[in-house]
């Protein structure tokens, strides 16, 4: 199982990344997968989408920065996760830089019907912490998921978002929220194993 990661807070170690670990670690422990983790603060040359329109012809995005290459780690991967602390009720300004950039995979879609569907089996999560605990804290980050692994033919498997978690480290002294997500991983792992 090919496994991508893409984590898009700015803060590394922080919470978020502490989730995806866990619930990624959850799955390698009982499926044997090829993990991948794309850290896009890590990224020097992330360019935000020029609503060109350029893809609108080719399918392709016309900018060429360090995304480029993520275009195929998405299409190679079984399970995607996207991985973001909320900021201001969305996601982190670098997820949505990449999520923007896919408008190159709706052209493809939807305009110039193309679909890609590698096979069925595959799916995408996210996975979000918060400082808060508000009902609807996570509902934008849930529904831009959703409208992403729609647009790229890949079925949304489900969502894990913690609250009230803010500091740095917050999580990993959260004995509760990490069997959580250990629990939440081995139930994807499950999930494909019935497959
Ligand atoms: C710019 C910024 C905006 C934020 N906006 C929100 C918000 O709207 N609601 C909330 O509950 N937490 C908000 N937070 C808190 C983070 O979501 C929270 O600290 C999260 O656990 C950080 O995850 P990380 O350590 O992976 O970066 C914000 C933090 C920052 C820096």
């Amino acid at each position: 199982m090919n496994i991508v990661v893409i984590l898009g807070s700015p803060r590394k170690k922080g919470n978020s990344q502490t989730l995806a670990e866990t619930v990624v670690s959850a799955i390698t422990a009982s499926h044997q997968s090829s993990v991948e983790y794309l850290y896009l603060h890590g990224m020097k040359d992330l360019n935000p989408c020029l609503g060109c329109g350029g893809c609108e012809k080719t399918g392709m995005c016309v900018v060429k920065d360090d995304l480029i290459e993520l275009y195929q780690k998405v299409d190679e991967a079984d399970i995607i996760f996207l991985v973001t602390p909320v900021y201001f009720y969305g996601p982190t300004a670098q997820l949505k830089t990449l999520i923007d950039r896919f408008q190159a995979r709706w052209s493809r879609k939807y305009l110039l019907h193309q679909r890609f569907r590698r096979n069925d089996k595959r799916r995408g999560y996210l996975l979000a912490t918060a400082a808060t605990k508000g009902d609807k804290v996570f509902d934008p980050c849930i529904l831009i998921a959703k409208s992403f692994f729609d647009t790229i033919d890949v079925d949304y498997g489900d969502d894990m978002v913690v609250r009230s978690v803010d500091e740095r480290g917050a999580l990993k002294n959260n004995d509760e929220e990490l069997d959580r997500a250990r629990r939440f991983g081995k139930e994807i792992a499950r999930t494909f194993e019935t497959r």
